[in-house]
């Protein structure tokens, strides 16, 4: 379960940024709060600029917000770096590593968590499989389509078991068919896997489809629109 109190983060206009009130901050987060429970996914709509990037940012531990506090499960992880909070960060252009192959792309986060290669290979094929590419394993990940290449880093993304699930548009690359088949393969394993999601997308249908609650990211508070 995640639990967002009080979130806090601003900018100010670059000075040479033409600014309707002078040095006035704008907020991408003020006093923002958000719960997810496991298993859960919550949609973020909001216009472009408008922070829903950062907020994910914030949650990976990849920006430090000025105020409040970020927990999961009990922990208060708002001061811990990133690769302490077992959160996974999923982007629009799903960073895949070109050099490697289907398995070695999944495999690698549990290697950098100190299990075996082999063992994480075999448990890279096992989650690959469920996605449907277990035959290609051994290719290299640049020969996938982009919809294959998604569900890669899917399968990455859940192998190391992460506690939530940061999705930053994570289809908006792919045609409207895909787009709805991965819709429903993301929402089933997030079920199942017991995660919390947090989705950020432009897509109200998407945002629909995939949030059990759907929120507006407006002057850095959420308006529940669901
Ligand atoms: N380090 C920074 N310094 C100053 N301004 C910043 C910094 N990082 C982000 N911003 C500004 O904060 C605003 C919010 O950025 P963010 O990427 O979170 O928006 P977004 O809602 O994800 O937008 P989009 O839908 O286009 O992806 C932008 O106007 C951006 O220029
Ligand atoms: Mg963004």
């Amino acid at each position: 379960m995640l639990e967002v109190t009080g979130l806090c983060k601003r900018y100010w206009p670059a000075p040479d940024e033409p600014a309707s009130q002078p040095s006035a901050p704008r907020w991408l987060a003020h006093q923002l709060s958000l719960q997810v429970a496991a298993g859960e996914t919550v949609a973020v709509l909001g216009a472009s600029g408008s922070g829903k990037s950062t907020l994910l940012a914030m949650l990976a531990g990849l920006e430090a917000p000025e105020a409040g506090t970020v927990c999961v499960d009990g922990d208060d992880v708002t001061h811990w770096p990133p690769e302490r909070r077992r959160f996974a960060l999923m982007f629009q252009d799903f960073a895949l590593f070109p050099h490697l192959t289907v398995q070695d792309n999944v495999a690698f986060a549990r290697i950098e968590q100190g299990c075996r290669k082999a063992q994480a290979r075999q448990e890279a094929v096992a989650m690959l499989a469920r996605f449907g590419l277990a035959d290609r394993a051994l290719s290299p990940v640049t020969q996938l389509s982009g919809g294959e290449q998604q569900r890669v880093a899917l399968a990455r993304a859940l192998l190391s078991a992460p506690r939530l699930l940061l999705l930053d548009e994570p289809f908006s690359a792919l045609d409207a068919d895909l787009r709805q088949q991965l819709r429903l393969d993301f929402s089933a394993h997030i079920r199942s896997a017991g995660m919390a999601c947090v989705l950020v997308t432009h897509d109200e249908a998407e945002a629909r489809a995939m949030g059990q609650r759907g929120y507006r990211l407006v002057g850095g508070q959420l308006q529940a629109l669901w």
